[in-house]
């Protein structure tokens, strides 16, 4: 058994998910759309959210590395709590955490618990850092990481039943390859961005049939299901 995936992301006019056109004003209206969907898949059901090591350097530990020797800032779930999960695919063990959860302005992301991801080319003192810093983690996979295997153990070691994979593009074209993409959830900006990567980096829509479509704020909000 694995979790259900829906990949929520903002996407161009002309399918790209990286790149400059993401610092637009433009930009700035549907990410704002983007992280209020957040905010409302982490209170209906989804148990957290999936990125690539890049995004979640870019977006959480801002390049900073690990240091086997660091005083971990750890933080305890409060009873009956349940944890909603930041799940990092790094499978080298590159990210320096400076504590065992994500401190951020957004709700939607806050207090998130770290879980990474990592395939059998970790280093060993790595794993080490993670246990002395309490994060939770996951081997799976020996160059690169086994999606499938991954989220069989992400569903039976930790429970994950939903997850929301987002990006960028190297995770989610993993995903995609794996064919473990049920829903696509698409804040479209309107505006042809240059030089970036595609929502997947491999893979097409082809499969996919549109659920919802509405216009807010001059973005396309859209979801599309995997079709059975
Ligand atoms: N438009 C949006 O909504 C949105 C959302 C999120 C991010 N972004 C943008 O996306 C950009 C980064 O995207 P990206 O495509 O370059 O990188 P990414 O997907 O964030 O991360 C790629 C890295 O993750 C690791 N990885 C992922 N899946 C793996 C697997 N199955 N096996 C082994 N390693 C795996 C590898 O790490 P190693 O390199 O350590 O091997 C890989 O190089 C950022 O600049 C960000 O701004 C956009």
């Amino acid at each position: 058994m694995r979790p259900y995936i829906m990949c929520h992301m903002v996407m161009s006019m002309n399918g790209l998910v990286t790149g400059d056109f993401l610092w637009t004003k433009e930009s700035e209206i549907a990410s704002s759309i983007y992280f209020s969907l957040h905010r409302e898949y982490r209170k209906n059901g989804f148990d957290g959210f999936v990125c690539g090591r890049t995004t979640m350097e870019e977006s959480f530990t801002k390049g900073s590395s690990w240091n086997l020797e660091s005083t971990p800032n750890l933080e305890a779930l409060e009873e009956n709590q349940k944890p909603f999960y930041a799940v990092a695919f790094d499978p080298k063990g590159k990210l320096g955490w400076e504590k065992n959860f994500i401190s951020d302005e957004d709700p939607g992301y806050d207090k998130c618990r770290i879980l990474e991801v990592l395939s059998e080319q970790v280093n060993k003192q790595y794993v080490e850092y993670l246990k002395k810093h309490q994060i939770p983690f996951i081997v799976s996979g020996k160059d690169f990481i086994n999606v499938e295997n991954s989220l069989e153990q992400m569903y039976e070691k930790f429970g994950i039943r939903k997850l929301l994979l987002e990006g960028g593009s190297v995770v989610n074209g993993h995903f995609f390859k794996a064919n473990v993409v049920d829903e696509i959830s698409l804040v479209i900006v309107p505006q042809v961005a240059f030089g970036g990567k595609p929502l997947f980096a491999e893979g097409t829509l082809a499969n996919f049939e549109l659920v919802k479509l509405k216009q807010e704020s001059g973005c396309i909000v859209c979801q599309y299901r995997k079709r059975v």
